[in-house]
């Protein structure tokens, strides 16, 4: 699976070093050619011998190498990688990646690759708590790196928490993955909606509603992950994109999103429509700020246009075409008709209960009606892993349709 990738195993100083000889076996057995770098605090914990004799290739540890004092060309080795993993990755090394320092080999290395990035943390629970190790990771994730998320377990301390770096296999597994995935949705390009509108009443008044649009930006993480070329149309939130091929059209309005949406879509393969889209706005907003006791006489408001189904009488070529539906009652039978009065391929259910609270949570149960699939029952699960579980069912759409 990982045939012929050209990987930088990069080991530093943690007890979870050891773990690199079994993590080097793994990889050259998927058929990985790995060179690795042991920073100087790692050559304490697991011997450069070890790790050349299991890669089948020198070890770097320095800027120079050998006898003869021979150059290890950071920027060379940098290019040459088609992923550099760090693993384990020392509160230290997240901190010098994370700041942009180049005072050692793997430093340099890493501000020169341009091939993707993971990190696999080990440290004990209170180094990895600490608000500036959680600081570096948001830093590295904001660079476009990927973090691979330590377990919690019994520590070398004696300590039980957070902070045991990912098992190899595991590693081995997301790397794997990560590749395969990557290209699973090359060539296509796809429109995302998310979060909310804002319809102005006045320059200082808005109707909205309490999207947080974490729905929307994790699929358009997912489909970016998958080779997918997204654009994301999005309403006001407060998120971040971790995913650097993304592009972002900001908006407003329901009016400014409908205008963003009908002008991308013709070019696209597909759109899924994750933003909660206010469903009125003010008949007209008021330059003025409205005085208290006349805001009830200006409060004549009107529809918005339902930009999903205006897109569903745009498609042609196959183009495939998702919604969402946030339902408090009667969600399988109200998304069964939203599927079918909005002629859709998709649509995904929310159904807003005490259980799932959807708004601002990270977590979100959902069902999905697929037009040639039925329903499929989804459980709780992480507002990502909801975005994989959609990710799947479009590229079968996708590929149903090619
Ligand atoms: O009809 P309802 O608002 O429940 O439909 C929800 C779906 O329609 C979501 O996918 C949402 O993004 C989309 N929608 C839209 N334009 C609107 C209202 C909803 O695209 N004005």
């Amino acid at each position: 699976m990982l045939f012929r990738k050209k990987i930088i195993l990069a080991v530093t100083g943690s007890i979870a070093a050891y773990k690199s000889a079994p993590l080097t076996r793994l990889l050259v057995k998927a058929g990985a050619e790995v060179r690795v770098i042991l920073t100087n605090s790692a050559k304490e914990f697991i011997t450069p011998l070890t790790l050349s004799t299991l890669s089948k290739n020198p070890v770097h540890s320095s800027f120079t190498l050998g006898e003869q004092g021979e150059w290890v060309n950071h920027v060379e080795l940098g290019l040459w990688a088609d992923a550099l993993l760090v693993a384990p990755s020392s509160a230290n090394t997240l901190s010098y990646c994370a700041n942009g320092l180049a005072n050692n080999l793997l430093a340099a290395v890493y501000l020169s690759a341009r091939c993707p990035v993971f990190f696999a943390p080990a440290m004990d629970l209170d180094m990895w708590k600490h608000p500036s190790t959680q600081r570096n990771i948001a830093a590295l994730r904001n660079y476009g790196n990927y973090i691979l998320e330590p377990a919690a377990g019994e520590l070398a301390s004696g300590l039980v928490g957070e902070g045991r770096m990912m098992e190899p296999e595991e590693i081995v597994d997301r790397l794997e993955s990560f590749f395969n995935l990557n290209k699973q949705l090359k060539g296509k390009k796809v429109l995302i909606t998310a979060g909310p509108t804002r319809e102005p009443i006045d320059p200082v008044r808005y109707i909205s509603n309490h999207s947080s649009g974490k729905m929307g930006y994790a699929l358009a993480e997912e489909l970016a992950e998958r080779g997918a070329e997204v654009v994301l149309v999005s309403g006001p939130v407060e998120l971040k994109l971790f995913h650097p091929t993304i592009r972002v059209i900001s908006v407003s309005t329901a009016e400014e999103m409908r205008n963003a949406c009908v002008e991308v879509f013709p070019s696209c393969h597909a759109a899924i429509l994750a933003a909660a889209v206010a469903d009125f706005r003010p008949q007209a907003a008021s330059e003025e700020k409205l005085k208290k006791k006349a805001l009830g006489e200006h409060l004549a408001i009107t529809k918005t246009k339902d930009i999903l189904k205006e897109l569903s009488q745009m498609v042609s070529n196959g183009q495939v075409l998702g919604g969402f539906a946030l339902e408090t009652e009667n969600g399988r039978q109200n998304a069964e008709e939203k599927l079918h009065t909005k002629n859709l391929d998709f649509i995904v259910l929310n159904e807003f209960n005490s259980e799932n609270q959807v708004f601002g949570s990270d977590f979100n149960t959902i069902q999905i009606l697929s037009k040639t699939k039925g329903w499929m029952q989804l459980g709780a699960q992480t507002k990502t892993e909801a975005a994989r579980d959609i990710a799947e069912l479009l590229n079968d759409l996708l590929k149903h349709d090619a």
